[in-house]
């Protein structure tokens, strides 16, 4: 759990970075509809909750540093009983003291009103420039508003700062807390890839074995998936972001899932293949067993130290070598390599980074170049191979079959950490499992 403290914390780091005569204003997530009056399950905004934990819709936190009637502002929605008794809890801005620390609140309905007072004399405006252009809107009519009293005396701020800049930096390295809460949901995530493995059936639908991988997420307390669950059976397998989940599965083919839970606003993210049936025919297993290989050997280059880039590379040489080999791609490889041959059929990147967003902030440049891993980083490694049921050029035995292999790791400062190795993923251990139905 993050605590009050945890969160106090982050926003004393964060103003402890920010330039003096500033102000920090973050806006929460809007709510989305999903048909006419209904909407999708709330989540708030993950820079927004790093920061406060607020947890409700239509709320701007305002961070001052320096300010004397308190350096931390939250504007929320009023109580409202007859409003709660259909949308729910809010806590309102006396709330917004007592539960989250906020040392001063006000009614969202006032912004207009109290904002620009607040903005009025910085000389700097820290702030996400084109996330929520409403609010940007707002935004610029409050600092017109301030410069319209010029000659009154009023100051309006000169600059405005990428707060991303500041605040992603942060979010990249995971604190002790956030690696525990991190710990969990991979380990939720990892049960519940177990469990498609041993509950998968040929003419099961995709859906139903996504059904079962998220019975276990919402059993284990992790109310939601990270992202949309992807589950592809066959040449569904090749379309990365494959979610409509809507296909049978069909025996003879292999299946792959990527998959996640979402546990206290951390994100999980697993990816394992696996045949319907229970067993690999041999060409399956050929482009699984390379897969695993360039994915083991990516995983050894995750350390402090190397280059981002270090495990994207190893995959690409893994992958290249073995599709040669298998005479799938042809040519000499390091020719290849520099081509980018392998893209036809290897078209993302090794990896991302992860936390409160499966993907998450941070930038993977510093200065133009990779940046170095350090601890307290938490990445993805996931190299894949997807030969579409419509290529031309591989032999027809290939086409169709799609695999990639992810587990998330964590740098330490004792090494690395694989968070997600609760799932087996050996060709022998991933058939042993499925064969093993109780
Ligand atoms: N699930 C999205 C990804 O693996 O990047
Ligand atoms: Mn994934
Ligand atoms: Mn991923």
């Amino acid at each position: 759990m993050i605590t009050e403290k945890e969160f106090a914390r982050r926003r004393r780091d964060l103003m402890a970075m920010m330039e003096e005569d500033s102000i920090a204003i973050i806006t929460a997530s809007p709510e989305k509809p999903r048909s006419r009056d209904t909407y999708y399950p709330y989540r708030q905004d993950s820079d927004f909750y790093y920061l406060c934990g607020f947890p409700e819709p239509e709320a701007v936190l305002v961070l001052i540093p320096g300010r004397a009637h308190g350096q931390f502002v939250i504007f929320c929605r009023d109580r409202d009983p007859a409003r709660e008794i259909w949308d729910g809890y809010r806590a309102g801005p006396e709330g917004a003291c007592e539960q989250y620390g906020a040392d001063d609140a006000f009614p969202i309905s006032d912004i207009d009103d109290i904002l620009p007072g607040l903005l009025e004399g910085k000389a700097r405006v820290y702030y996400a420039v084109g996330k929520d252009r409403d609010f940007d809107q707002h935004l610029m009519a409050w600092v017109n508003d301030i410069r319209g009293r010029a000659r009154a005396g009023a100051v309006p701020p000169g600059e405005f700062i990428d707060l991303d800049h500041l605040l992603h930096e942060m979010r990249l390295f995971k604190k002790p807390a956030e690696l525990r809460i991190m710990r969990k949901a991979a380990k939720i995530s990892a049960e519940a890839h177990c469990r498609a493995m041993q509950a998968v059936e040929p003419g099961m639908y995709e859906y139903q074995l996504q059904a079962e991988l998220e019975h276990h997420f919402a059993r284990a307390g992790a109310h939601f998936p990270a992202y949309s669950s992807i589950v592809g059976g066959g040449g569904n397998a090749c379309i990365l972001h494959y979610i409509s989940n809507d296909c049978p599965l069909q025996d003879g083919d292999l299946v792959l899932i990527d998959a996640g839970c979402e546990y206290e606003h951390y994100a999980a993210d697993i990816t394992r293949t696996f045949p319907v049936n229970g067993g690999f025919t041999q060409e399956q297993k050929a482009i699984y067993d390379l897969v695993l290989t360039a994915q083991l050997e990516a995983i050894d280059a995750v350390q402090a130290g190397r280059h981002w880039d270090e495990p994207h590379k190893v995959t690409v040489e893994v992958i290249t070598a073995g599709l040669v080999e298998l005479g799938i791609l042809k040519g000499k490889v390091s020719e290849l390599i520099e081509k980018g041959a392998y893209t036809e059929y290897y078209m993302h990147r090794a990896g991302h980074w992860l936390g409160m967003d499966v993907h998450d902030v941070g930038d993977y440049k510093v200065d133009n170049e990779w940046r170095l891993l350090e601890p307290g980083m938490v990445m993805t490694v996931e190299p894949g191979i997807y030969i579409s049921p419509h290529d031309r050029k591989a032999a027809k035995k290939w086409r169709g079959i799609g695999v990639r292999i992810e587990d998330d790791v964590a740098i330490t400062r004792k090494g690395t950490e694989v968070l997600t190795a609760g799932v087996p993923k050996t060709v022998t251990d991933v058939e042993a499992l499925m064969a093993d139905r109780g």
